[in-house]
């Protein structure tokens, strides 16, 4: 029998506790012994719930408790989720967590420090929901060296892109659709000005090149500036309108950002609607693969939580390898030098045109030169 420890009772949190108990014979199988979930951490009143014999308010309590050997952590933010998650460490304990705030932020030193006590430290559930997708770019596709990881990561900005412009539900009301299946941040501008991707592109990206980027060196984009012309224009001349993450390896330095894309609709990608997410990631060996699943909601976050805690129960001595090394940080990795072709929209619709290809420079001295300057504009994936 494993002690096991959850903090924080919210969308995701509840979702660890349902499984754990409605799938408990099929994960102890899985795991080769018992889960025992001892604790569950929250600030909020737990009386109502399933699990109110198990509520605490106490860290400490799970801190001195010998018998949890795994916490997992679904308070989201870098504040008191980091002090647990740290202590949690230095009493001895595996951690698994959905905090992709906190591992884009702090990822490599909270690796250092399970590696340094021979601990697992595991954070499938932060990238793509219920995808399976960290565990295999570091084993499954281990034997390659990694060119590029492009997704959509973000399932609350892909639902109300995929509401609004395929249903002709407002933004404000689909919005709210997103906030009441439970896909969205607790702050909803994280989603939808693409800071979320931002974190997730970062996690994919150093665990795809090996060594931490963090979400200051990456140019981030959202949706708000969208309109529904350029959608019409994009789905008139074969696209779809995506919010991509994308990093690319490079010669010298990586290339990451996040921004809108013109999608053609012959690409995997610009199929993926809804709450679903996809990961595209190319390799020296295995070429292309695509990842594609729910990236946000209860159950498929969950999903993902639950496995890593069954994962650390059967590596209790012998940890599993996820992660990267310690970086620097420092100078910002912008597509400046990166061709592509771009949509320019122009204050007369009609005006609206794909460029040829183009750097980001290039494009910029060609607006420049236009009589009427064009308003906004895309990069084509
Ligand atoms: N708000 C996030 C999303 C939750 O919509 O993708 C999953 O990380």
């Amino acid at each position: 029998m494993i002690g096991v420890a959850l903090l924080g009772y919210g969308v995701v949190g509840s979702g660890v506790a349902d499984l754990l108990r409605q799938n408990a014979a099929h994960i102890a199988r899985k795991a080769g012994q018992d889960i025992e979930l001892r604790y569950i951490l929250d600030i909020r009143d737990l009386s109502d719930t399933p699990y109110a014999g198990l509520a605490v308010k106490d860290f400490a309590l799970i801190e001195n408790d010998p018998a949890v050997r795994v916490v997992a952590e679904c308070i989201g933010g870098v504040g008191v989720a980091r002090d647990f998650i740290r202590r949690s460490l230095l009493a001895g304990k595996h951690v698994v967590t959905s905090n992709k705030e906190l591992v884009a932020a702090h990822g490599a030193e909270l690796l250092a420090l399970a590696e340094a006590r021979n601990l697992n430290f595991l954070f499938e559930a932060s990238v793509g929901g219920g995808i399976p997708v960290l565990r295999p770019i570091a084993q499954c596709l281990a034997a390659n060296r990694l060119s590029e990881v492009t997704g959509i990561l973000n399932g609350t900005t892909n639902y109300i892109l995929t509401r609004m412009f395929r249903q002709g539900v407002s933004f404000d009301e689909a919005l709210a659709e997103a906030r009441a299946r439970g896909y969205a941040e607790a702050d909803p501008s994280d989603d939808i000005l693409g800071r979320d991707s931002c974190r997730k592109i970062c996690i994919l990206a150093s665990l795809a090149f090996g060594k931490h980027i963090y979400p200051e060196q990456v140019e981030t984009e959202g949706i708000t500036a969208l309109s529904g012309g350029d959608v019409a224009f994009a789905q008139a001349h074969g696209y779809r309108v995506k919010l991509l993450g994308r990093a690319l390896r490079g010669e010298n330095a990586p290339a990451i950002w996040v921004a809108p894309h013109l999608v053609s609709e012959d690409h995997p990608l610009a199929g993926v609607y809804d709450v679903f997410n996809g990961i595209w990631i190319s390799g020296d060996a295995i070429g292309d693969v695509m990842f594609y699943g729910r990236g946000a909601g209860k159950l498929p976050t969950a999903s993902a939580m639950v496995a890593d805690i069954i994962d650390a129960v059967k590596h209790l001595s012998a940890r599993k390898w996820v992660g990267w090394q310690p970086s620097e940080g420092g100078a910002p990795l912008p597509p400046k030098d990166l061709a592509s072709a771009w949509y320019a929209r122009f204050p007369d619709p009609a005006d609206s045109l794909i460029t040829p290809i183009l750097t980001e420079t290039e494009y910029a001295a060609w607006a420049e030169g236009q009589d009427i300057k064009p308003t906004y504009r895309i990069r084509v994936l």
